[in-house]
């Protein structure tokens, strides 16, 4: 079994970030959020993987992973040079993956339990595709799966009038014979190569098609909303490690090495900190994640992400909630006399003041 791991795409939803980072490689608790499915694959025994990287931050993607030695697998690249689907994507693995079945996991995308018991029903029931499915709230807005006498019988992307609430999530289970399908697919009006298509074919020609449902918990990250749920999410199971500093701190709050918590400083967990921040002045409360190299003062946060190198310093009292802040953001007090902001932000940023 071979595995590979998605981060091409164009991460519309999450800019500006998107602009300059790679979404897969957007952190969460001091991790990237694909690294969460590379170990879901290394799980289950997986030691051959290969990543899809596209035009946005490829080299990076390559810098954080490397040769895979980190985690002791392989680790090979492809280049997708336009986002031209998922299908399209899986197309250009085919010399990696050539004989063996083989996973592919969207790199936005996070099982909380793993993919373990998905693995174990696609080996025993001999499946030429198996999908994983999970029961969501709001069908119109996924890849939702038609069942009837427990098979699949239709795929529909984003229905409007939804006969189920199974929302196809991004870990696929496949054999080799689907290059064949995909080699013949057509670009959909959106102008991808849809994976919902090759699903489809496969199911009008009568191949073993099976589906897998998810229990636990599913998070696709491609919104801020929807990254923030995740962060969430994995804060909830965090263990705490502090030894010291028990006076500033409630809750379960993991403490990267080196963090100095300075005078006035409250944690209230789960929340992570990263290594060298320095935090004074200030109260950080629930489902936080901050990076690594931050310098953060005179501020409340609460449930919300600070990527690495930013510094905040805020002029009164002010309370960051619900936001997702790049790395080597710079948030500090005006000293000028006049009563006027000083703002320096990127092409789509977004402020609510
Ligand atoms: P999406 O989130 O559906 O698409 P996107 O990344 O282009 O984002 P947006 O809709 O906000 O513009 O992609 C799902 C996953 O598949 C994601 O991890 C990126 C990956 N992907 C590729 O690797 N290549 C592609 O051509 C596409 C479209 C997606």
């Amino acid at each position: 079994m071979k595995g590979i791991l998605l981060h091409g795409g164009s991460g519309t939803r999450l800019r500006p970030l998107t602009y300059t980072d790679v979404k897969q490689l957007l952190p969460i608790a001091g991790k990237p959020i694909s690294e969460y499915a590379l170990e879901n694959m290394i799980d289950i025994g997986i030691k051959e993987i290969n990543i899809v990287i596209g035009s946005i931050g490829g080299e990076e993607v390559k810098r954080y992973y490397g040769d895979g030695s980190k985690w002791n697998i392989r680790i090979t690249y492809t280049y997708q040079d336009k986002p031209l689907g998922i299908a399209q994507a899986i197309g250009l693995t085919q010399t990696f993956v050539k004989d063996d079945s083989f996973i592919v996991y969207l790199g936005d995308n996070y099982l909380q339990d793993g993919i373990s018991k998905l693995y174990q029903d696609f080996i025993s029931k001999k499946y030429d595709a198996m999908i994983a499915l999970v029961p969501v709230t709001n069908p119109s807005q996924f890849g939702i799966a038609e069942i009837k006498d427990d098979k699949i019988t239709k795929l529909v992307e984003k229905p409007r009038e939804p006969k189920s609430n199974l929302a196809i999530a991004g870990v696929y289970f496949l054999n080799p014979n689907v290059f064949g399908i995909i080699s013949h697919l057509k670009p959909s009006w959106r102008n991808e190569y849809e994976i919902t298509e090759a699903y489809q074919e496969m199911i009008d020609k009568g191949m073993n098609i099976g589906y897998s449902i998810i229990n636990g918990w599913f998070k696709d990250t491609g919104t801020v909303d929807d990254f923030l749920d995740c962060n969430r999410l994995v804060l909830d199971r965090i263990k705490g490690n502090q030894m010291k500093e028990e006076s500033k701190i409630s809750g379960r709050v993991y403490l990267g090495e080196n963090v100095r918590l300075l005078e006035n400083t409250r944690i209230l967990g789960p929340c992570y900190i990263g290594s060298n921040t320095q935090i004074k002045d200030s109260y950080i409360g629930p489902f936080t994640s901050i990076g690594a190299n931050c310098n953060i003062e005179n501020v409340e946060i609460e449930n919300s992400i600070i990527m690495d190198e930013t510094d905040i310093k805020m002029p009164g009292e002010t309370r960051i909630s619900e936001s997702l802040i790049g790395s080597k953001t710079s948030i500090k007090p005006n000293n000028s006399r006049q009563r006027a902001m000083k703002l320096v932000l990127g092409r789509e940023s977004k402020l609510e003041l």
